[in-house]
């Protein structure tokens, strides 16, 4: 049996899950969500649900994780036989639904690392994206071709991760956490202060933070809100438990959630200067309204900065460098992470060798990853993100509030962490585990389905959208029954 690996130190724990919850989302996604939900004002709903829904749930993660020294997997079978699947459940989408595409996205950051040397994208960075480097075909199901730049650089990506989570915890893991984020760090200051001195900038950091409160009163507001915590916390995706599994006995769990909560969302709002500041700049050359400049996701990193970048009075092509290999630290640093949920569940469940589990990955990681370099790719990936962000994470964190809560009983797993931590958590924790959180996620569950029937989801084919929601469940549910199903390598006594 393998021993059991630890975080060398509590700083080298904090940087990983932080470097686990700042990635993509953080980068393109808040300072969007933001603009668009009201400004200032949004950051209401975004701290309600930090402070109602991501720090107790993280704070749960982190306690199970803890106290039963296991992955999602062992955990939940140490709160009852019945309950493994729960575990199963998020550790297999992490990978299948959310790394096999995220590392897609990292793969397009690389091409624009080198693109950025040439400002390949020229005056008109939308149709570069979409039709040059993407070679968007013409319809879900006319796959085109593979593309060999984007799977060039996906054999990069999935190099980087292999290395990585080859290594192992400490030398791997911690180690590349400990320079991914003090390096993320300091790229983005540059980036902030590069935008905050250009003209028009204020303009853009009007549109990112002035407050209209009106917006307070709209459900998908809030909608977004809790969304975006979840899946900027890396929480009910497995990572966040089995990351905690390898704390020493003694660790102050609560502190290192509102550690970890706190710099995440401290990054989302410092990296939303630089993105919107930059896009103010762009407007005042391009003399263009918002509504041309500001886009969410993809359009946000792969054309409107493009697009700045070229405008830039000096070093376009540094700070496109700098840019994109900001987003490919901050990404690597969650795939891995992604990754460990994983291998942790698989190594606790079955001693498989940790070498074995990352080659198996990496080449399935490659293998379906082809499917994303076609010309098809984007849409694919566009209905998968679409669909795991908003309802994958959150039925698996309604199961684990209502497990923990109900099951293991909330006012026990409380008791633990506070005798190890030095912040005590009082009752209101129970509450928001026990009622809180199972009511607010059923709330938001019936709204994201009811919208999606009734607006089809980004104008896709129905069949396409059926095939991709139900195929990935139908996936995951079949490979989650059969480790589900087979025998523990472990003994009796270590499961109870
Ligand atoms: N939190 C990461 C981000 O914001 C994504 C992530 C999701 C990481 C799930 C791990 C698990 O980009």
């Amino acid at each position: 049996m393998e021993t059991k690996e630890e975080w060398k130190s509590r700083v080298g724990f904090l940087m990983a899950a932080i470097g686990s919850a700042i990635g993509l989302g953080n980068i393109w996604r808040f300072s969007y969500l933001c603009y668009k939900n009201g400004g200032g004002a949004f950051l209401i709903p975004y701290l309600v649900a930090l402070f109602t829904a991501g720090i107790p749930l993280l704070i749960l993660e982190y306690g199970i994780g803890h106290r039963f020294r296991g992955s999602a997997v062992l955990s939940f079978r140490k709160i009852g036989k019945k309950w493994e699947w729960i575990g199963w459940w998020p550790s297999i989408f992490a990978v299948l639904g959310i790394a096999f595409y995220y590392t897609v996205i990292l793969a397009w950051c690389l091409d624009y690392i080198w693109y950025s040397l040439t400002l390949k994208w020229g005056s008109n960075p939308s149709a570069f994206f979409f039709h040059q480097h993407l070679n968007l075909s013409k319809g879900f199901w006319n796959l085109g071709h593979p593309s060999t730049i984007i799977f060039t650089a996906l054999i990069v990506i999935w190099i980087l991760n292999w290395f990585i989570e080859l290594r192992g915890i400490q030398r791997g893991i911690e180690l590349a956490c400990k320079i991914f984020i003090p390096l993320l760090v300091v790229l983005i200051t540059i980036l902030v202060i590069r935008g905050v001195t250009l003209p028009g900038s204020g303009k853009g950091i009007a549109w990112y933070l002035k407050p209209d409160f009106s917006h307070l009163t709209n459900p998908r507001v809030w909608l977004d809100a809790y969304g975006q915590i979840f899946f900027s916390l890396s929480i009910a995706m497995a990572t966040m438990i089995a990351y905690a599994s390898y704390l020493p006995k003694k660790a102050d769990v609560t502190g290192n959630a509102l550690i970890t909560a706190f710099a995440n969302s401290g990054f989302s709002l410092f990296a939303g200067f630089a993105v919107f500041s930059t896009l103010g700049f762009i407007s005042v050359q391009q003399n263009l309204p918002p509504s041309e400049v500001v886009k969410s996701g993809f359009g946000l990193a792969f054309v409107a900065y493009p697009q700045a970048i070229s405008a830039m009075p000096f070093g376009a092509r540094a700070f496109g460098v700098i840019f994109f290999t900001a987003l490919v630290i901050a990404g690597l640093s969650s795939s891995i992470s992604m990754i460990e949920g994983l291998v942790a569940s698989l190594i606790d469940k079955f001693q498989w060798k940790r070498r074995r589990i990352i080659h198996v990955i990496t080449l399935l990681g490659l293998l379906v990853g082809v499917v994303y370099t076609t010309g098809s790719g984007y849409y694919f990936l566009d209905l998968i993100d679409h669909f795991i962000s908003s309802y994958s994470l959150i039925l698996v964190g309604l199961f684990e509030a209502v497990v923990v809560g109900w099951v293991y009983k909330a006012s026990n797993l409380r008791e633990e962490i506070n005798q190890i931590s030095n912040i005590k958590i009082g009752r209101w924790w129970d509450f928001m585990i026990k009622y809180f959180i199972p009511i607010v996620l059923t709330v938001i569950f019936v709204f994201s389905l009811k919208a999606d029937f009734v607006q089809k989801y980004g104008n896709y084919p129905l069949a396409a959208i059926l095939f991709v929601g139900i195929g990935s469940v139908v996936v995951t549910f079949i490979i989650g029954f059969f480790f589900y199903k087979s025998k523990w390598k472990k003994s009796g006594e270590l499961l109870h």
